[in-house]
C-alpha cells in the first residue's frame, strides 16, 4: 500500500547529484570550441566614457575580442513590453553613458579564463564625471506609486471623526515613534551569475540561472533581437536567488551577442566583487514607525513611513509597511506611506523578503518599545492587538493561525520564563536576553503549467519549467505529483528547468509551491481520464466498449468489471508509449479574502559585557504555512530564512562611499554573512494547518484523485521576516540599549554597556 509521501521528511530528488558533484550548474557546462568573457566595469558613477583603450588588452594573448561602450556592433536592443519590468532599462555597450559604479563598459573574449582576466584589467577608460547623487536624505522624495502587488504604498485609514493620523496619536495614552536606518544588503546567493551562450545557425541555447525563465528568456530575446521561440534558456541546477536572479542584467545579453559575434560558444562568469553591482542590491531604507496605544497596549494609531532608493537604471520598489503594518495588527487609525530618492547606483532589486523582513524589522522592534512603555509582555501585546480581519483591506483571512503560533512558540522556548527587565541575566562576561516577533508574508498565487506523463513501465513523468533555486522544487514536484497520482515518489521523475516544457511557476514571492501543486493535481487527474479514456477504445485493452464511469483508478491501478491493471501494464497491452495530460492552474486568488502566511520568532542572544559581540544562542520559530508539503525541504527554508535574519541583525551591510558612488564593501570579507559559527540550532516547528481557500477547494480526505489541491502556502520567505527583530529585541532585553540601525555591531554597543 502507498502511502502519500506528502507532508513527510523527502530528501531531495536531487541530493546524490548536488553532493557528489554530478550536477551541472550554468557554469559548470562544457562546450567544444568554447571561448571565455570577463566584463570591465565602470570606476565612476556618473558621467560619460570620453575613451576606452582598448589596445593592450587587444595585444594580450588568447585575446580573441575586446567589445567597449559605446559599441554596438554587438547588435542589442531595448527591452520593451512586459518583459521591461524584469530587465534594466538601458542597452549595455550601447552608449557612452555611466550610470552607476560598476556598470560595464566592456567584455573581453580569450581563450581561457585566465586571459580574458588578465586582458580585462588592461583594459582603461578615461570619463567626464558629475557628482553622483548618492544619499537618501539628501535628494527630493517621490511617491513609491503601487506596490509589487499593485496595492497603494500609501494609505491612511481614519475613525469616524479622527481629523489626521498626527491627531490620531497625539490622542494615544502612549506613543512610541522610532526611526531606522539600514545600508545596501546583498542576495550573495552561493553561485556566482554564469552564462554559457552557445548557437546553432539563428538559435541560441543559453545556460543561466533564472528565476522566472520564461520572463528571463523573453527579455534575452528582445536583447538580441531573435524570435522568442529561437531561445532555449536551460536553467536546471541553480545556486541560490533570493531575488537576483529574477531580472535580465547585462551579463546574459553580452556573453551570448559575443558568442554570436565570434561564431563561437561564450562563457561568462562574473567575479564576487562584479555581481555587487552588476547583479542588485537591497535598498537602502530608513524607516518611521509610530505606535499610539492605550496604557494597556491596545493600539490606536499606527503609521509606518519609508525612504528608499529609486536607482536610475533599475529600482524595485520598496514599500516595506506593506504586507506588514497594513496587515498585521489591528487598529483604527492606519497610516503606511512610501517615498523613494533617485539615486546614481546600481539596479536594486528585491531580497529575501523585500519589503517585509524589513518592514518587520521597524514594526516589530517597535512594537517590543511599546510592550516595555506600557509593561505589557510582548506576546500578550500581539494577542491583544490580534487583527481577525486585514486592517487596510477589511477582509477575512484565507487561513490564519498566528495565535497558535505565539502560543506553541512561547511554550516551546520557554517564554514564560523570561524576566522583561534588562540586564536582569548575566553569565560570566555575558548578559543574556530573550525577545521575540512576528512573521508575516503574502501568499500569490502565479500561473503554472503542468505536463504528467505516465510510462508503460509504470512510472510518471511531471514536467514544468520551474527553477529549483536550491529550495527543494524538484522534490515538491515529485511528492505532490506522486501524491496526484498515488504512486511511489521513486516512480516519479521531474523535469524543470528548461523554457522548452510547459512554463512553470515564477520562483519568486514565495509562491512556487502553491502555484504549482493544483496545476500538478489538474494535470494528474486528467492524465487519468485520458487513461480510463483509452481504457475503454483501445483494441488492446480488456475493457474495450466499457463505460469509463465502470473504471475506477486508485494508486497507479485501474480497476473495474472484476479485472485490475496497473497503468503501465494497460499501457504495454494495448502497446501505446505512453500518455500525456497538460493541465494550467490560473494565477488569481479568491478576491474576497487576504492572504498571508504567519509565523511566530523566539530567540535568545549573549552579548559580551567587554567586547559587545552578540551571539545568538537559542531560536525558536513557529509557522503558520498551510500544507507541508516536505517537511525536511520546508524545515530548512525557515532555517535559512532565520540565518538570512541573523545576517540582517547583526552582519550584513554595504556602504556606498558618498563622493564616488562606489559600494565600499563588495567582497565577502568584507560583507559578511553567517557562517556556521554565527548559527545556532534553530528549533522550527509548523503547524501544517491546510489553507481551505488559497488553492482551491479542499478535498475530503479521500485519495481520489484530482480533489485535493493540498492547502500549502507559501513558506520561503517567512522564516527571514521578523527574525532580525526578534534578535534586535533579545539584545535590547540582554543590554538595555536599542539599536535601530542594523546589522547591530559591537561599535553600536560596546561604549554603553
Ligand atoms: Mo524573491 S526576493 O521574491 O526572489
Amino acid at each position: 500500500m502507498t502511502r502519500s509521501p506528502v507532508g513527510r521528511e523527502t530528501g531531495r530528488v536531487d541530493g546524490r547529484p548536488k553532493v557528489t558533484g554530478a550536477a551541472e550548474y550554468s557554469g559548470d557546462h562544457q562546450a567544444v570550441d568554447l571561448a571565455h568573457a570577463h566584463l570591465v566595469t565602470s570606476t565612476v558613477a556618473r558621467g560619460t566614457i570620453t575613451r576606452i583603450d582598448t589596445t593592450a588588452a587587444l595585444a594580450s594573448p588568447g585575446v580573441l575580442r575586446v567589445y567597449a561602450a559605446p559599441e554596438s556592433r554587438l547588435g542589442l536592443y531595448p527591452v520593451t513590453g512586459p518583459a521591461a519590468s524584469f530587465a534594466e532599462n538601458y542597452v549595455p555597450l550601447r552608449d557612452a553613458e555611466v550610470r552607476f559604479h560598476g556598470q560595464a563598459i566592456a567584455l573581453v573574449v580569450a581563450e581561457t579564463p585566465e586571459q580574458a582576466r588578465d586582458a580585462a584589467a588592461r583594459v582603461t577608460a578615461t570619463y567626464d564625471t558629475q557628482p553622483p547623487r548618492t544619499s537618501l536624505a539628501d535628494e527630493p522624495h517621490v511617491p513609491a506609486g503601487p506596490t509589487i502587488s499593485g496595492a497603494p504604498s500609501s494609505l491612511t485609514i481614519l475613525a469616524p471623526g479622527v481629523g489626521s493620523i498626527d491627531a490620531a496619536l497625539a490622542a494615544s495614552d502612549v506613543v512610541v515613534e522610532a526611526e531606522f536606518h539600514q545600508h545596501m544588503q546583498h542576495h550573495v546567493a552561493m553561485e556566482p551569475h554564469a552564462i554559457l551562450a552557445a548557437w546553432n545557425g539563428d538559435r541560441v541555447t543559453i545556460h543561466a540561472g533564472a528565476q522566472i525563465p520564461a520572463a528571463y528568456a523573453l527579455g534575452t530575446a528582445q536583447r538580441l533581437g531573435v524570435l522568442p521561440e529561437n531561445l532555449q534558456l536551460i536553467t536546471e541546477y541553480v545556486g541560490g536567488g533570493f531575488g537576483a536572479r529574477v531580472v535580465l542584467w547585462s551579463d546574459t545579453p553580452l556573453a551570448a551577442a559575443a558568442a554570436r559575434e565570434i561564431g563561437r560558444p561564450v562563457r561568462l562568469v562574473l567575479t564576487r566583487e562584479q555581481m555587487f553591482a552588476l547583479t542588485g542590491h537591497r535598498s537602502q531604507l530608513t524607516q518611521n514607525v509610530r505606535l499610539g496605544a492605550s496604557r494597556d497596549g491596545v493600539l490606536n494609531a499606527v503609521s509606518h513611513q519609508s525612504v528608499s532608493e529609486r536607482p536610475t537604471t533599475l529600482a524595485f520598489t520598496m514599500t516595506p509597511a506593506h504586507a506588514t503594518t497594513d496587515a498585521l495588527y489591528r487598529t483604527p487609525n492606519l497610516h503606511v506611506d512610501a517615498q523613494l530618492a533617485v539615486l546614481d547606483l546600481p539596479g536594486s532589486r528585491a531580497m529575501r523578503g523585500p519589503n517585509e523582513a524589513p518592514g518587520a524589522f521597524a514594526l516589530e522592534t517597535a512594537m517590543d518599545e511599546l510592550a516595555i512603555a506600557t509593561g505589557v509582555d510582548p506576546v500578550e501585546l500581539r494577542l491583544r492587538n490580534y487583527a481577525t480581519t486585514s486592517p487596510s483591506r477589511g477582509l477575512p483571512w484565507s487561513s490564519k493561525h498566528l495565535d497558535e503560533c505565539y502560543h506553541v512558540g512561547a511554550r516551546r522556548f520557554g517564554w514564560s520564563a523570561r524576566s522583561a527587565t534588562p540586564r536582569s541575566h548575566v553569565d560570566g562576561h555575558w548578559l543574556i536576553g530573550t525577545g521575540m516577533a512576528t512573521a508575516i508574508y503574502p501568499a500569490h498565487r502565479r500561473p503554472a503549467s503542468v505536463r504528467v506523463r505516465l510510462l508503460d513501465d509504470d512510472t510518471a513523468v511531471i514536467s514544468t519549467g520551474i527553477s529549483d533555486l536550491g529550495t527543494g522544487a524538484a522534490t515538491v514536484v515529485a511528492v505532490s505529483g506522486a501524491d496526484a497520482l498515488g504512486i511511489p515518489l521513486t516512480r516519479v521523475t521531474p523535469e524543470i528547468g528548461d523554457t522548452l516544457l510547459p512554463q512553470g511557476a515564477p520562483a519568486v514571492g514565495s509562491s512556487a509551491t502553491h502555484a504549482t501543486v493544483p496545476a500538478i493535481v489538474n494535470a494528474a487527474r486528467d492524465a487519468i481520464n485520458e487513461l480510463k479514456r483509452v481504457a475503454v477504445t483501445d483494441d488492446g485493452s480488456p475493457w474495450l466498449g466499457a463505460d469509463v464511469e465502470d473504471l475506477r483508478y486508485e494508486r497507479g491501478i485501474l480497476h473495474g468489471q472484476g479485472r485490475s491493471m496497473s497503468f503501465g501494464r494497460l499501457l504495454t497491452a494495448i502497446d501505446s508509449p505512453g500518455i500525456t495530460a497538460l493541465a494550467e492552474s490560473p494565477g488569481a486568488v479568491d478576491p474576497g479574502y487576504v492572504h498571508h502566511s504567519f509565523g511566530a520568532h523566539f530567540c535568545e542572544v549573549r552579548v559580551n559585557r567587554f567586547t559587545g559581540d552578540t551571539r545568538v544562542t537559542r531560536f525558536t520559530t513557529v509557522a503558520d504555512v498551510g500544507r507541508v508539503i516536505n517537511a525536511r525541504a520546508a524545515r530548512s527554508q525557515l532555517v535559512g530564512g532565520v540565518v538570512f535574519g541573523i545576517g540582517h541583525a547583526l552582519l550584513e551591510e554595504n556602504r556606498v562611499e558618498p563622493d564616488t558612488g562606489r559600494l565600499a564593501n563588495s567582497t565577502l570579507a568584507d560583507y559578511l554573512v553567517p557562517v556556521n559559527a554565527d548559527v545556532p540550532d534553530i528549533d522550527v516547528h509548523l503547524l501544517d494547518r491546510p489553507d481551505p481557500v488559497l488553492t482551491g477547494p479542499l478535498g475530503d480526505g479521500s485519495e481520489d484523485v484530482g480533489t485535493r489541491s493540498l492547502g500549502a502556502r507559501g513558506l520561503g520567505e517567512i522564516g527571514t521576516v521578523g527574525s532580525a527583530a526578534a534578535i534586535g529585541n533579545a539584545v535590547y532585553n540582554a543590554t538595555g540599549i536599542r539599536v535601530r540601525d542594523v546589522p547591530i555591531t559591537l561599535d553600536k554597543l560596546i561604549d554603553r554597556l
